[in-house]
């Protein structure tokens, strides 16, 4: 019995098929992962049917349960259903490309070879038989098993023709380069340098779904390398592309800036599978070329690149088709506040200055606590030694003013109705005045955060600016 097919599913389709007499193939991720032995997150299955995929989606699922929902893309000539944790997508085979999310429909019917070698890559263009006389068997005329087993990304058809038909494609090769540590064939890469410009007629939306999937990979500079070798990553990405490069005056040289993105991107990969996070650390510096100036005497400045930096994300967000949620808030914040551990832990640290930190960075803390080790990418180990125990400093100093103060999730002690109740005032510029003096007095260590300091000092403040309670 073949493993890939060790689930009630196949012996289901397996059934449906050859009693309505037609050939099924299971075809795509699902057989690449299964030999693989690659735990896949999404349990998609892709099937592959000469004939109509959408009748026997239908009925396959009545098969299973009558009352299951057979989602139909006529156009396409497919049709999807869930079931457990599965998504089961079944297409009838075809002449012409193979374009998921393409607007263009694709019908013309074809053999199971015609459909595989339209297929984006040999490793992804490999079938097993679901019929009853063949069951188990392998279809593989791209010798897709020989590229998974020499980890080779390569196109069935000559790659000018495969990327053509889908320039995301150039994308998905490097995502899948990156994700799966595999090496991509030559003529296929230069196939990739060679179009790069066609990606330009690629939705965003699924351009972001390979960039997204590129960061989350292992060791996601490998991507960015790659994307930025096929010139792909000045079409799609041009303000990451901008950080390349190393200027050069009076012997001073600053770092490459894109170089240092990738390994602090890298650093964070290893520790943190929050994407978010991830794109913090990709664009923690992406105003560096807007900041760039040479002061004879200092050197290399990007004075403010944090700040200005914050400020470019709704932007880029915007273009990339990211969210504009909280999500790019917590991007810029972290980006906002990056050098500040750095600051903090070259000056005395005194705990005004940790309390003013923790409560900018509110939850966000120990993000930003990663994110600053993970910027620490200096080849001199002794330097890189004293940052990280200057690091450690600055988190045993947070945790003991957290401990002590619990400014992390500053919520004021006396409220602005305490204060219009207190002078029995209405809403107004008084009563931001006060609540700014208890916040201020409270970060600095003047008063504890505590109710009965705070209303005192609600009383003397409201006095000093002529309000007396009733
Ligand atoms: N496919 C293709 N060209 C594309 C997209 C998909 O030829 N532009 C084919 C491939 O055979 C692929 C299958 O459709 O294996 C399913 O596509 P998809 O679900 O996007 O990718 P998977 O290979 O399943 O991999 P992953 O789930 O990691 O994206």
């Amino acid at each position: 019995m073949n493993i890939c097919l060790n689930d009630k599913i196949f012996e289901i389709i397996s059934e449906v098929v050859t009693s309505e007499k037609v050939k099924a193939f299971v075809i795509g991720g699902w057989v690449r992962d299964c030999i693989m032995k690659r735990d896949h997150p999404g349990k998609d299955i892709d099937i592959v049917v000469i004939g109509s995929g959408i009748g026997i989606a239908r009925k396959t699922a009545r098969r299973i349960d009558p009352k299951i929902k057979v989602s139909v893309f006529k156009n396409f000539g497919t049709a999807m259903f869930r079931w457990k944790d599965y998504e089961i997508e079944f297409v009838g085979a075809r002449k012409e490309s193979y374009e998921r999310g393409s607007r263009k429909p694709v019908v013309e019917d074809g053999t199971l070879e015609d459909d595989q070698m339209r297929r984006d890559f040999t490793i992804n263009a490999l079938a097993i038989s679901l019929n009853k006389e063949t069951y188990g068997e392998f279809l593989d005329p791209f010798e897709g098993t020989s590229d998974l087993k020499n980890r080779i990304i390569r196109t069935p058809l000559d790659p000018d023709r495969t990327f053509s038909d889908d320039p995301l494609r150039m994308l998905r090769a490097i995502r899948f380069a990156c994700q799966l540590n595999f090496t991509i064939k030559e003529n296929t890469f230069i196939s990739i340098t060679k179009n790069a410009e066609r990606i330009r007629i690629v939705s965003q939306e699924r351009i972001i779904g390979e960039l997204n999937k590129i960061l989350m990979c292992h060791h996601p500079s490998t991507g960015f390398i790659l994307l930025e070798k096929a010139g792909l990553l000045s079409i799609i990405f041009p303000e990451l592309d901008n950080l390349k490069g190393v200027e050069r005056k009076d012997g001073k040289a600053h770092k490459d800036n894109f170089l240092h993105s990738l390994k602090v991107l890298d650093n964070i990969a290893k520790h943190s599978e929050n994407i978010w996070l991830r794109w913090a650390a990709l664009l923690h510096d992406i105003a560096k070329p807007v900041t760039k100036k040479y002061l004879p005497e200092a050197g290399w400045s990007f004075h403010g690149h944090e700040y200005i930096g914050s400020k470019m994300i709704p932007d880029i967000f915007r273009k990339l088709k990211l969210p504009l949620n909280e999500k790019m808030k917590y991007v810029q914040k972290l980006i906002d506040l990056h050098l500040r551990p750095i600051v903090l832990s070259q000056e005395v640290v005194t705990d005004s200055a940790v309390r003013r930190l923790l409560f900018e960075a509110g939850e966000d803390i120990d993000d930003l606590m990663a994110l600053c080790e993970a910027d620490i990418t200096s080849k001199n180990e002794t330097k890189k030694a004293l940052h990280l125990e200057n690091f450690r400093y600055v988190r045993k100093k947070l945790k003991e003013i957290e401990e002590k103060d619990a400014v992390r999730n500053f919520q004021p002690p006396v409220d602005g109705a305490e204060i219009i109740a207190t002078f029995g005032i209405k809403p107004g510029r008084e009563v931001g005045i006060i609540k700014n003096a208890i916040r201020e007095a409270i970060l600095d260590g003047i008063i504890p955060n505590e109710h009965e300091a705070a209303r005192k000092l609600m009383i003397k403040k409201g006095k000093e600016i002529g309000l007396t309670p009733p």
